[in-house]
């Protein structure tokens, strides 16, 4: 692989139609857990309900019907016999593992024989998953169970009336053989550790003796020599100095209780629900691959993984399966690197007006969030799925150099026909969401009486320009490169922290 890749699909088929066999050398996947709900993108800002069904289709009887189908002819034997027991024994885990086997059998397949695999779940489904990765992966090549600590003392609803609040989520890690890269982590030690260091030596160092269990008799005399070791009658081991500022700390062990959630008020958060924090990706990074090596995430969301990657000199592979996610990310990663962000490729992603028109036949839903991400706003679900109520997307734009900002409504329209009322409900909808500015996106090309009502619609001034208050745009124009006019300065999505640099996060108030 030659450059870094972000794929808008489901990992299923993106890995098969892209990544060869023994490819990469660290996974990590953070699926989402066994709900359909899961499956939806859904930002839960105080202010931002934004819903879009990502993988509508994945838990139909079908689907899953096919999904064993296809395990069977794999021949993975075991897999199949698994799956058909949970499918009597426990019915409401069967549908979201059979899905996950086949997915983390296409895992298994690009990692190379050296590479790792960590399967980031929780206690609903960790338990269950265990025994699916035991047989693709090996049982023997079980390496840990880490239990991360998420959130500190949370809940007080009535799920935890009558048990232990649930902090932890948990990560399943597995090598694909016996040869592979691991390098252990230290942190600082603890206060009571640090005071066991109570001798200082003639150069003010502190120190303590410890025992010395592995060594050659030359080393013992030199030491004993240069006064570093020595005898010790209460021991069979003889002694050295271990000084403090020579020790690596207190090795990471599986339990992880030291690293931050992404709270509501983190500088990282971008808003993207399930984003998990940098500095847990970084630690599996750093433990499971060197620099240079390709780490994978099939299942990406706001890219926390790949920009860890990027950030430690790896090379990486995102996938998701939500416009959003993708366009999430393009951001993400320009806002924290700027210049320096290596060169990567969007695929999966429209490219030309035949292959958005695909989207639109395939996906709507997922047509609509491409069209909205493409302008970095946000898609609004107001009303019902498929009814084509309110806005589509709303976008916040700094106005003016007071820092005012002005908000633009976005509708869009797929397939059909298209009619001149639908101009007058954006107008509606302009007044309705304190939007000063609508745009229309249009599949088809608009009719004279829209671009009338359009024009009639006049104009709107901010910070010394004319923005017309109504735009209307169709796909053709969009891939010749037309653009509506607004405010340059998009501050809808909140940004990344740019190194070193606070941005200033703006509410969007509907
Ligand atoms: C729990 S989130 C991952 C969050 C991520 N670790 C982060 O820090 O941002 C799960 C993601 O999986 C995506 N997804 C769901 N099904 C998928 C599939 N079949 N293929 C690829 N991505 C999928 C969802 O769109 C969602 O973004």
């Amino acid at each position: 692989m030659t450059m870094n890749s972000l794929y808008l699909g489901d990992c299923l088929y993106v890995l098969r139609d892209n990544i060869p066999d023994k490819s990469v050398d660290l996974v990590y996947i953070d699926p989402p857990f066994n709900s359909k709900r899961d499956y939806n993108i859904f930002f839960d800002d105080k202010e931002i309900q934004t819903q879009r069904i990502a993988f509508e289709d994945t838990w139909s009887l079908k689907n899953i019907q096919d999904s064993l189908t296809e395990l069977h002819t794999l021949q993975t034997d075991n897999l199949y016999f698994l799956l058909l027991t949970y499918q009597k024994v426990a019915p409401h885990a069967f549908p979201y593992l059979t899905m996950m086997a086949l997915r983390i059998l296409e895992l298994h397949r690009v990692l190379k024989d050296t590479g790792s695999f960590y399967l980031h779940c929780d206690p609903t489904m960790s338990h269950y998953l265990k025994t699916v990765c035991d047989i693709i992966f090996g049982e023997e090549n079980f390496r840990n169970d880490i239990v991360w600590e998420r959130t500190f003392g949370s809940g007080s609803s009535k799920s935890i009336a009558k048990k232990f609040p649930v902090n932890t989520d948990n990560l399943l890690f597995y090598s694909k053989s016996n040869v592979y890269s691991f390098h252990h982590e230290f942190k600082a030690y603890e206060e009571a550790t640090i005071k066991r260091y109570d001798k200082i030596d003639e150069n003010g160092k502190r120190y303590k003796w410890e025992n010395l269990k592995t060594y050659s008799k030359e080393t013992l005399t030199e030491l004993i020599q240069k006064g570093e070791a020595k005898f010790n009658p209460k021991s069979k081991y003889p002694v050295y100095k271990s000084y403090l500022d020579e020790s690596k700390g207190t090795i990471i062990s599986n339990l992880w209780y030291d690293l931050k959630f992404i709270g509501t008020k983190s500088p990282e958060r971008l808003g993207y629900p399930t984003q998990k924090p940098k500095a847990l990706l970084e630690r599996i990074i750093k433990a499971s691959s060197n620099e240079g090596d390709i780490v994978l995430d099939g299942f990406c969301g706001c890219g926390t993984a790949l920009d860890a990657a990027e950030s430690l000199n790896r090379k990486w592979i995102g996938i998701d399966i939500s416009p959003i996610a993708i366009s999430l990310i393009k951001r993400r990663l320009k806002d924290t690197y700027g210049k320096q962000l290596s060169k990567f490729e969007i695929r999966g992603v429209p490219t030309d007006e035949a292959s958005a028109k695909k989207l639109w036949e395939e996906n709507p839903f997922a047509f609509q969030d491409w069209w909205l991400t493409e302008f970095e706003v946000f898609s609004t679900t107001y009303g019902t799925k498929g009814a084509d109520k309110g806005v589509d997307g709303i976008g916040q734009y700094i106005a003016d150099h007071q820092g005012n900002t002005l908000r633009a409504a976005f509708q869009v329209k797929g397939g059909g026909k298209v009619k001149s009322s639908e101009i007058d409900s954006l107008l509606g909808i302009l007044e309705k969401h304190k939007c000063q500015l609508g745009v229309f996106l249009t599949i088809a090309e608009p009719t004279k009486p829209m671009m009338e009502t359009a024009t009639a619609s006049g104009f709107f001034e901010a910070g010394g320009f004319q923005y017309p208050r109504i735009q209307i745009l169709t796909l053709e124009e969009f891939f010749a490169g037309k653009r509506p006019k607004l405010p340059t300065e998009n501050v809808t999505f909140k940004s990344a922290q740019l190194k070193g640099k606070k941005v200033q996060q703006i509410s969007l108030e509907l």
